[in-house]
């Protein structure tokens, strides 16, 4: 199966990383409020599950698309002898986490184009963040460079729903829900129009698993949270 690399990312809709970066700039002060009212706080409960698919010991964790850094703090209090690091090119998103976890290296960074060494992490995580790149194969490639060989990677994400179940449930919430609570609260509609779109147009988890075999993962498998609505993608660096 090849995946479809036209149909995903920001440009899909106009958008391109400057336009999404600034748009996660700005709902940065009411991010947080809005994730856990939205998820009726089980968004971090699937963080702790991401955080349980590392290896334990993870001596050096990359936390990709970090935001507001509550998947590092899932992997810090999974693995507290890591050392976790937080890249995001939106900044004020990882400003505003940084009470959270202040023994996190902190690092503005686009995720096609890392500023780390290769091969100098044990593990990464990417939380709801692969959905907005722009080129997905070349941030699987450029996470690939950064972690060690036997390197886990995990990814959770809204991927395209695929089950009818979860289609609907997607698209009450994606069309009802996120958009008019998300303007609400945040003053910013067009941002929430454009995370509910991203989820339709996204890869579906089988057409991203095949996506990173494609770019060098080995052991890659993925699995389904509450019925598909939120789903985890796990490889190893080969
Ligand atoms: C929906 S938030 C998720 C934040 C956090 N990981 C969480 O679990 O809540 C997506 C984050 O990905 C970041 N992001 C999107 N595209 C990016 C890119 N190309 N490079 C770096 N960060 C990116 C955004 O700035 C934003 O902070």
């Amino acid at each position: 199966m090849n995946a479809a690399p036209t149909r995903h990312g920001p440009q899909a809709q106009g958008h391109d990383g400057s336009s999404v970066r600034s748009m996660f700039d700005r709902i940065a002060p009411t991010y947080d409020t809005l994730n856990h009212l939205l998820s009726a706080g089980v968004d971090n409960f699937w963080r702790t599950i991401v955080a349980r698919e590392l290896p334990d010991p993870s001596a050096r964790v990359l936390d990709l698309c970090a935001g507001t850094l509550d998947l590092g703090v899932a992997v810090q209090k999974e693995h507290p002898g890591a050392q976790v690091i937080c890249a995001d090119f939106a900044v004020e998103m990882l400003r505003r986490g940084q009470h959270k976890l202040p023994t996190a290296g902190l690092t503005g960074a686009d995720a096609m184009n890392l500023p780390f060494k290769d091969e100098s992490f044990d593990a990464a995580v990417c939380g709801f963040g692969v959905r907005n790149v722009s080129d997905l194969a070349g941030c699987f490639r450029e996470v690939r460079r950064c972690l060690k060989p036997g390197g886990v990677f995990v990814v959770l994400e809204f991927f395209r729903p695929e089950r009818a179940v979860t289609k609907f449930f997607h698209n009450v919430y994606n069309r009802q829900v996120l958009p008019t609570v998300g303007a609400a609260i945040s003053g910013d509609k067009g941002a929430y129009q454009y995370l509910a779109d991203s989820m339709e147009r996204f890869f579906s988890l089988a057409e991203a698993q095949e996506l990173l075999r494609e770019n060098g993962y080995t052991d890659v498998r993925g699995y389904d949270l509450f019925f598909g609505v939120a789903s985890v993608l796990r490889g190893t660096r080969s």
